[in-house]
């Protein structure tokens, strides 16, 4: 049996050929493809602007955005995945660039019109002040009022509609997942089993769930000027009923 990825650091190990087939499938592409609009407008973001994809995966955000005309850049830690979104990008004639790097130590400054960090890629480290410090680093990249959007989980809704076990059908396997609600701690753990062919795979995950207060907070203390609380990429007011959070986050101008 081999196991994939420990309580600390698990993010370094978790995204490998079978997550990134459970987490891109075919419909989260077109999702992706349907969302890019609302995106660019939610960045105010025209043509010829630069946009960091936080965080991007196989570049499904990347390659939409750049698809339309947007200089997107992709960074993530995964080389895999980099590699699909160069592939992907090719194929569509699309003009983004896919850097490798950690969230936590952006190679850039002042240097994009926006940035977003979507699909719950935030809040995997075990503690809050490496969450203020991605959002310190996002605010560092970009340039005064740039916009930064970033999507996860809604902690009300996964509290409410709490499921301990699920399974999904994975590139002709079975993944077997196996929730906990570690409330005190804010986080949600998941233990989970890939089997298939006789073969099996384990994995962890620990991703903490924020609540609205929480990311404002957050943001604010990262330095971002504006912080809006958002249902979703509609501008749909964020309620207790909401399964996602969004948050908009705005970059003062210097002075
Ligand atoms: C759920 S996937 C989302 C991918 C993408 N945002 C999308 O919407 O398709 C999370 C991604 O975060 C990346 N990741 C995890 N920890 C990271 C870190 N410290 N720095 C950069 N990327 C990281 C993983 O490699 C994985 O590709």
């Amino acid at each position: 049996m081999r196991s994939r990825g420990s309580p600390t650091g698990w993010w370094t190990t978790y995204f490998d050929d079978v997550m990134g087939k459970a987490l891109f499938t075919p419909a989260s592409w077109e999702r992706a493809e349907k969302n890019a609009d609302k995106v660019i407008a939610l960045l105010g973001l025209s043509k010829g602007d630069r946009v960091l994809d936080l965080a991007c995966g196989n570049g499904r955000y990347t390659v939409a955005l750049a698809a339309r005309g947007v200089e997107a850049i992709g960074l993530d830690l995964a080389l895999p995945y980099l590699a699909e979104g160069r592939d992907r990008a090719a194929e569509r004639g699309a003009s983004a660039a896919f850097v490798r790097g950690d969230m936590r130590a952006l190679p850039f400054r002042g240097a994009f019109d926006a940035a977003l960090c979507v699909y719950t890629s935030f809040g995997y480290f075990p503690e809050d002040r490496d969450h203020v410090r991605v959002l310190r680093e996002v605010a560092g990249a970009l340039k005064p009022g740039g916009r930064f959007l970033l999507d996860v989980m809604s902690r009300e809704w996964v509290v409410r509609h709490f499921q301990a076990h699920d399974w999904s059908e994975v590139d002709g396997g079975h993944l077997l997942e196996s929730r906990t609600l570690k409330l005190e701690e804010g986080r949600i753990e998941n233990a989970l089993l890939y089997l298939k062919g006789g073969q099996q795979r384990e994995y962890h995950h620990s991703v903490r769930v924020f609540t609205p207060m929480e990311l404002r907070r957050m943001a604010q203390e990262a330095g971002f000027a504006e912080v809006e609380i958002l249902a979703d990429l509609d501008r749909t007011p964020w309620t207790v009923d909401s399964p996602r959070t969004a948050v908009l986050a705005t970059k003062g101008a210097p002075g």
